[in-house]
């Protein structure tokens, strides 16, 4: 089954082509980034025209990087939500009318369910269930515990800040630039990460939930008592930053996957799995394989997950992948995670 999957829930417009959910023949995706670098941070309505501008030549670019032509799509898979909803639109809108005029089913999937299949893709080996999935990326942080890829529990989710936002403005804070996730990974490669000591938030509780505020705040409070910062002060300390968001991450999975012993993986998707020092802490750590999505492509958002996420929705729900649905900003994963 060859799928067209579209991608904009916020400031990257992707479009790829994917067979039977792990063969990726082409992934485009359009970034903003650049564009947004010089504010800090995504503008949502600059993010959505963008969107209008870029999907038609997008879906083209994955179409011709493919090799195919509309004839050769079976499925056309776009994200429902949750994300910014002008961008949202964009594709939504765009997926609609495709289906529409190709004579093509409409697979709707949520943002985060395409993070959760993002190991799947290729040149990845097949991952294998019951796994724990740790989910971070700038929207949400989760912990899932998953017999398959629509059944499972969540374990925790963050109370505050995600990952990635933690990420991102802790970089703010510093003075680097956006997006805060490679921007502090950077830095962090040329600082000591135990020149500071951040708190691990809810470390000796009894929960899988993550809280990223107080690690913010703690940050900022460094940063006052050290008003003239020297370029290797400022590495040191988005060192020891970046631990403690990755120690947090760990300790929960760690704790996960101790307490659900018939685990046979942890898979780390979203953005922030691309971080070298989080995928160094897992392995350091734990003691049972770790999967991560194979390229640092498909860790942040891109639509080969998209149409990977629409081809195993298929193969579990059958019929009922293809209902219609809304467009919405706020969409719990619970939705089709249960
Ligand atoms: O999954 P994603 O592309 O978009 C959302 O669904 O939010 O994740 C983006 C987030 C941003 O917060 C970005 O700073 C973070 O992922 N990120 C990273 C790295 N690359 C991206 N965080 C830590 N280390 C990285 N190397
Ligand atoms: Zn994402």
């Amino acid at each position: 089954m060859r799928i067209l999957g579209i991608e904009t829930s916020c400031d990257e417009t992707a479009a790829a082509v994917v067979v039977d959910g792990v063969m990726v023949e082409s992934s485009v995706i359009a970034s903003t980034k650049d564009i947004f670098k010089a504010v800090g941070g995504v503008v949502p309505e600059d993010a959505a025209r963008r969107q209008l501008e870029y999907i038609i030549p997008a879906i083209r670019q994955a179409l011709s990087d493919a090799n195919v032509t509309q004839e050769a799509i079976d499925v056309i898979a776009v994200t429902k939500g949750p994300g910014l909803l002008g961008s949202l639109l964009g594709g939504t809108t765009a997926a609609r009318v495709l289906s529409s005029v190709w004579q093509k089913p409409l697979v709707g999937v949520h943002h985060t369910f395409g993070h959760l299949t993002s190991p799947w893709l290729a040149p990845n080996p097949r991952p294998n269930f019951p796994c724990i999935t740790l989910s971070a990326s700038g929207g949400h942080t989760d912990l899932w515990y998953r017999t398959s890829h629509t059944k499972g529990t969540l374990l925790g989710r963050t109370r505050d800040d995600a990952a990635g936002e933690a990420f991102d403005k802790g970089a703010k804070l510093l003075g680097l630039p956006y997006p805060g996730g490679p921007s502090i990974a950077n830095a962090a490669d040329a600082g000591n990460e135990a020149a500071h000591m951040f708190p691990v938030a809810l470390r000796n509780e009894d929960t899988f939930d993550f809280s990223f505020s107080g690690v913010k705040t703690a940050l900022r409070t460094a940063l006052h008592a050290l008003p003239d910062l020297d370029e290797q002060a400022r590495c040191d300390i988005a060192a020891s930053y970046q631990y403690a968001l990755c120690h947090q991450l760990t300790d929960r999975a760690a704790a996960a996957a101790k307490t659900y012993r018939d685990a046979v993986e942890v898979h780390i998707v979203g953005g922030v799995s691309a971080n070298r020092r989080l995928r160094s802490l897992l392995t350091e750590t734990l003691s049972i394989p770790i999967v991560w999505p194979a390229t640092l492509q498909y860790c942040t958002d891109n639509a080969a997950m998209i149409a990977s996420g629409a081809a195993f929705l298929i193969e579990e729900l059958g019929e009922s992948a293809y209902a219609p649905f809304d467009t919405t900003a706020t969409l719990p994963l619970e939705s089709c995670v249960s």
